[in-house]
């Protein structure tokens, strides 16, 4: 059976590239394959966080995690730090990455280009490793992930690869998989860069009231000229609309553009709203039946469970595989 794996930090608000992007879909896979999700908190503590927050933030996920249609029958979800076969491959895979491929990760260059030297911590530069444990540890044949998350999946095939010619076929080389549409979600407010979790300017917070979504698609940037066309250069904010209109109705950019055809701006936008309300409304709804009662946090227990299993055996795997001894076995 296909393994699926894939996980969001529980850092800053989850916005509406994160759903787009990538929560949307992960349901998608569970009745075909098997589906591991996960909340990548031991990853969240590479920036400086707040514990209360983060500690908080890793709840709502849990439920933004249910929300969204994940199935805690047909699918495992946990908390990466629960599992502690991930700190345990990564002190072993952390040698077989190297400080040039690491340096050269746009990730990092973009973070820790706006800090100073004496303030990026180990884990920041060394967060691929941790990501590829992730991956690796569950066999993983498809990561469902946003554009800019493929970078440290390719670097998880390089080190996979690499670790399977040293030490015979141990790791199961994963495959990326990106949307065709709205694998990117950019700024509301400058529609040139990433809508990100830290740029409340420019983002919809799943967490806004669907009023404050739709005046935040209302008063969206758009372009000069007045045709409702898909043209990323010179029409970057109406191509962006277009583009989340067009994943949350589930059709091609084309036929969203057809659907547009003759539209002035604001009508297009006061669709494009219509469009996030009536599918961020029942989520929502869900989001706060969830977290009305504490109990779904069992789910995550049970996750725990069933994700250690699976990475245990992928440790031992390895452990093996590179000469630890094990004390308690044959
Ligand atoms: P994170 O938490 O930054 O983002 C979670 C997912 O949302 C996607 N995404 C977007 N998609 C479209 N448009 C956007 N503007 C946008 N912003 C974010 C991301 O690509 C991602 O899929 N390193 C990961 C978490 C992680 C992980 C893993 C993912 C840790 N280990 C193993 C997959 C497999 C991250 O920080 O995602």
């Amino acid at each position: 059976m296909t393994r699926i794996l894939s996980g969001i930090k529980p850092t800053g608000q989850l916005t509406l590239g994160n759903y787009i992007g990538a929560l949307k879909h992960f349901k998608d896979f569970q009745d075909s394959g098997e589906v591991f999700i996960f909340i990548a908190d031991l990853h969240a503590l590479t920036l400086p966080i707040d514990p209360k927050f983060l500690n908080d933030n890793t709840r709502d996920l849990a439920a933004f995690y249910l929300a969204s249609g994940l199935d805690p029958k047909k699918s495992t979800i946990f908390v990466q730090s629960s599992v502690s076969a991930h700190s345990e491959l990564n002190s072993i895979l952390q040698n077989y990455l190297y400080m040039g491929e690491l340096s050269r990760m746009t990730q990092f260059k973009e973070k820790s280009a706006k800090m100073k030297d004496s303030a990026i911590g180990l884990g920041l530069f060394a967060y691929p490793v941790l990501m590829a444990c992730d991956i690796l540890l569950y066999d993983a044949d498809i990561v469902p992930v946003g554009e800019d998350q493929v970078q440290h999946v390719e670097i998880t095939r390089d080190l996979a690869n690499r670790i399977n010619k040293r030490y015979g076929d141990i790791l199961v080389v994963p495959n990326y998989k990106v949307n065709k549409v709205g694998a990117r979600i950019m700024s509301l407010s400058d529609p040139t860069v990433k809508m990100s979790k830290s740029d409340p300017k420019g983002d919809i917070f799943l967490k806004d009231d669907l009023n404050t979504m739709r005046k935040k698609i209302m008063s969206a940037v758009t372009d000069s000229g007045s045709e409702v066309k898909y043209d990323k250069e010179n029409k970057p904010g109406v191509s962006n609309l277009l583009t989340i209109y067009a994943s949350l109705k589930e059709i091609s950019i084309e036929e969203a553009e057809k659907h547009f055809e003759g539209y002035r701006y604001g009508d297009f936008k006061r669709e494009v709203a219509d469009a996030v309300v009536e599918e961020m409304g029942p989520f929502k709804a869900r989001y706060e039946e969830i977290i009305a009662n504490k109990s779904y946090l069992e789910v995550l227990r049970i996750g725990q469970e069933r994700a250690s299993q699976v990475a245990n055996k992928t440790l031992k795997r390895v452990q093996k595989a590179v000469g630890l001894l094990d004390v308690d076995g044959e």
